[in-house]
């Protein structure tokens, strides 16, 4: 080899390794059109299935007439409950511990509700068909109203568990109670509420969302009766649980099915539960046997797909005089819809919601979560969030802004003096978790910094006389956040889901020649895995990302992992890889040792190598080291150069981060302006720069969304309104603002590169930025709280509210 020799710098270059802005992979094929989703999947024979769903939000079935649709030419099948009762499959159990009706069985109870599934040869003829499903149906009055659900004359929703009184999580105290979930020192917060020199408290509502990932749901499920294997390719965020669930309820065994994720167009926690399309596919591909696709539209994603928040928050917060914060109380009334089919680990039934001490060093508090029944779809997922930590942080931070309102504090200077300070870590919180560590102090005043914050105050001083003295119509408004959140579930002792810990894996392979590939137990929808892991991995083993094949999402080849949700990709697989990438330089050491006759703690690793210390130009690469451990016989040493770990995480990873949002409001239309948006993130050890600065506008932009304008609501009759996107909000660049990003590093303590999540935290601290902007524009008008979302015509009531037009 005549080539000089490359310098260490460069040698650490071409690794693409931890810190790099390598370019995503994965962009390759899906910028030109190539990528691999459900839909794409079109296999010999296939039918296609569809759903006749409820149009009603509360009704008994009274009959199903499938004659008509039948007599089409092009249908197979039409299934109903009554059909999936031999099979035991007419409900499903869902992740919280309820039951859920697969097809309707005698009641409707929400609207689109799976009624039937009609079985055909092509996707148009399945949809011509289920229009001609007669079902007869008698209405009954619908309960959409939360507040209402526990009133004594509430109607019976759940007639299927009526007379069961000991739910999932503890008694129930009425039928459509599902469970109280209470958890911190109830009397000790009470006291220091009764106590107080100043409470503050409130009703903040986070309204029912949807996660609508681009991508809808859908599955391809396809036995094979001769060798007996079922596959099930499907928009899966934990496609391993999948098929275990998919073995436990149709008793095939596991090792006959197989699960496969493709690509996956977003999910967002929409695509983590068992939807009733998966089983029907399922069950009709078994019947059939030949492939059934089923594959949602974009109405049917919005309206029977699992929802988010819907979580009614009382706070009180009790603070001393000088803005001491004292202790933190909080009931939530959480609206589950009709079946509880909440996506959060066994234990804890309102997720993390009792991180609800956010940032803040709250000596006392206390959280009640009461869960009920009401006639709206199931859900209750993680919308780019760690299992409720969303509504968490925006009840801790407008708890905060109210507060600073009643203390005539700034905002800012509130959290300052109640921040968890950097040498309190790890710091227990009141409510029982050890944050592993942060600097919050350090954060705000990068942001304050960056953003210029008293000379914003200042300027918001001037427009407030401005607008007083009639010179302008807009009101410009500050609003700040500052968030914890709480991802990487999880340990396997208290997280588990369906029983299964929540570890995550990486196997991986050296080939002889020196490049690899690596499976994980988790499955990107977008957050550029195969670019990130492989970056972990090269700078662990020294081998060039760009050599590094990443693979997720078969559970054929891939190890056992939980999926990619709640931001635990980095915090959990990411370990893993870490780990697992160690494993494989432990034995290149030793190869490299018998190689150079050294005894093994004479090297020392240096970028893609171990060499003798003291002697670097006595080396071995890692190239040469995974040839060698295929073509030389070491003694003692099996050939090959391969590892696993699956990584049970010692806690979460707690990231965090200061955002500021600057609008102007013009109460004449209610416009929002977003004229400034600065966030600053801490997600300790940052694997690809530019691949968080993606999550970061991703999650800020849908953060946006969430709080000025999306909502899924119902009226009194139980119909669903913001189920198309005529409705419902989805931020175009028209809308979205020009982020700008910013940072601090504080590593994990416990995570081998000392990486926490990202992904969800921009959602986490978006919402109440924007939230606490728009209120912040009206605070010195007498705006205490209001509700979300903060569209124009919400925006412009206020406004009229508080007498500011005419
Ligand atoms: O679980 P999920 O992939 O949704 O979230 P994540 O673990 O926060 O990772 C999102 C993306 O950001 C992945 O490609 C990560 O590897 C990357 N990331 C990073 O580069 N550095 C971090 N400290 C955290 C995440």
């Amino acid at each position: 080899n005549d080539q000089a020799p490359l310098s260490r710098e460069d040698r650490v270059k071409n690794l693409k390794g931890i810190g790099s802005e390598r370019k995503r992979v994965e962009d390759a094929r899906f910028t030109q059109g190539k990528g691999n989703y459900v839909d794409d999947i079109n296999l010999p024979g296939m039918l296609f299935g569809d759903f006749v769903r409820s149009p009603y939000g509360h009704a008994r079935i009274k009959s199903i007439d499938k004659e008509a649709a039948l007599a089409v030419p092009g249908v197979v099948a039409v299934l109903t409950a009554e059909d999936l009762k031999p099979l035991n499959l007419h409900y499903m159990p869902t992740l919280a511990g309820d039951v859920q009706a697969v097809l309707a069985d005698e009641k409707v109870l929400f609207q689109s509700q799976e009624v039937a599934f009609v079985i055909a040869e092509d996707r148009y003829i399945a949809a011509d068909a289920v229009e001609l499903v007669e079902v007869d149906y008698e209405e009954l009055p619908a309960l959409t109203d939360a507040f209402k659900a526990l009133d004594e004359d509430a109607p019976l929703l759940r007639e299927d568990i009526k007379d069961k009184m000991e739910g999932a999580h503890g008694p129930r105290k009425h039928h459509n109670h599902i469970f109280l979930w209470e958890e911190g020192d109830k009397d000790g917060t009470e006291k220091a509420l009764s106590d107080a020199e100043v409470v503050a408290e409130e009703l903040i509502t986070y309204q029912r969302v949807h996660p609508c990932p681009l991508e809808t749901c859908g599955c391809v499920a396809s036995m094979d009766k001769i060798n007996g294997k079922l596959t099930l390719w499907g928009t899966f965020q934990a496609p391993h649980a999948v098929r275990t669930v998919a073995s436990l309820i149709t008793n095939i065994a596991e090792h006959n099915i197989r699960v496969v994720s493709p690509d996956i167009g977003g999910g967002f926690g929409n695509k983590v539960g068992v939807y009733p399309g998966y089983i029907c596919a399922a069950v009709a591909s078994i019947v059939t046997g030949v492939p059934v696709k089923w594959v949602e539209d974009r109405m049917e994603n919005l309206t029977a797909t699992a929802f988010a928040r819907d979580y009614h928050m009382t706070g009180k917060i009790a603070a001393t005089k000088d803005g001491k914060i004292t202790g933190l109380w909080c009931h939530v009334l959480a609206d589950h819809g009709a079946f509880d089919a909440c996506a959060d680990p066994t234990k804890f039934p309102a997720g993390f919601f009792h991180i609800v001490t956010g940032s803040y060093d709250i000596p006392v508090a206390y959280v009640g979560v009461d869960g009920v029944y009401t006639n709206k779809a199931p859900g209750g997922v993680a919308y780019r969030c760690s299992f409720r930590v969303t509504e968490a942080a925006y009840l801790i931070e407008r708890m905060i802004e109210i507060l600073a309102l009643k203390l005539d504090m700034d905002p800012v200077e509130l959290r300052m003096k109640n921040f968890i300070r950097k040498e309190q870590f790890p710091y227990q919180s009141a409510l029982g978790w050890e944050y592993d560590s942060g600097d919050y102090h350090t954060a705000m005043e990068k942001g304050m910094a960056a953003v210029e914050y008293d000379a914003l105050r200042k300027e918001q001083a001037e427009n407030r006389a401005a607008f007083d003295r009639g010179e302008t119509r807009t009101l410009m408004g500050v609003g700040t956040a500052f968030f914890t959140e709480i991802v990487g579930a999880g340990p396997v002792k208290n997280c588990d889901i369906l029983g299964l810990g929540m570890f995550d894996s990486c196997e991986i392979r050296i080939h002889p020649t020196g490049s690899a590939i690596a499976r994980l137990g988790t499955i990107s929808q977008g957050q550029g895995h195969a670019t990130t892991f492989a970056q972990i991995l090269a700078t662990e083993i020294g081998i060039p990302a760009e050599d590094i094949t990443l693979e997720e999402g078969d559970t054929d080849t891939a190890p056992y992992g939980l999926g990619t949700y709640g931001s635990r990709s980095t915090p959990v697989a990411g370990a893993a890889t870490a780990m697992a990438g160690r494993k494989i330089r432990a034995k290149a050491q030793m190869i490299a040792a018998y190689l150079l006759e050294v005894h093994e703690g004479d090297l020392e690793w240096d970028v893609d190598r171990f060499q003798i210390k003291g002697n670097p130009e006595a080396h071995k690469t890692m190239k040469e080291l995974a040839f060698a451990s295929y073509n030389q016989a070491i003694p003692g040493l099996e050939p090959g150069l391969e590892a696993v770990s699956y990584y049970d995480p010692p806690n979460m990873t707690y990231p965090f981060g200061a955002y500021f949002c600057v609008v102007d409001v013009d109460v004449d239309t209610g416009v929002v302006d977003i004229r400034r948006f600065y966030a600053l993130d801490d997600c300790g050890t940052r694997i690809n720069p530019m691949i968080i600065e993606g999550q970061v506008h991703g999650g800020l932009t849908e953060a946006l969304a969430i709080a000025m304008g999306q909502h899924i609501t119902y009226d009194e009759g139980g119909n669903v309104h913001g189920g198309s996107l005529m409705d419902f909000f989805l931020p175009t660049a028209v809308e979205t603002p020009v982020w700008e990003t910013d940072y601090t590093t504080t590593p994990s303590p416990h995570h081998p590169i000392g990486a926490k999540g990202v992904g969800e935290s921009p959602n986490v601290g978006g919402v109440p930025a924007f939230s606490n902007a728009v209120h912040d524009a009206f605070a010195h008008k007498g705006l205490t709280h209001t509700q979300m979302p903060h569209d124009h015509w919400r925006v412009w009531q206020t406004a009229q509210k508080l007498g500011l037009t005419d």
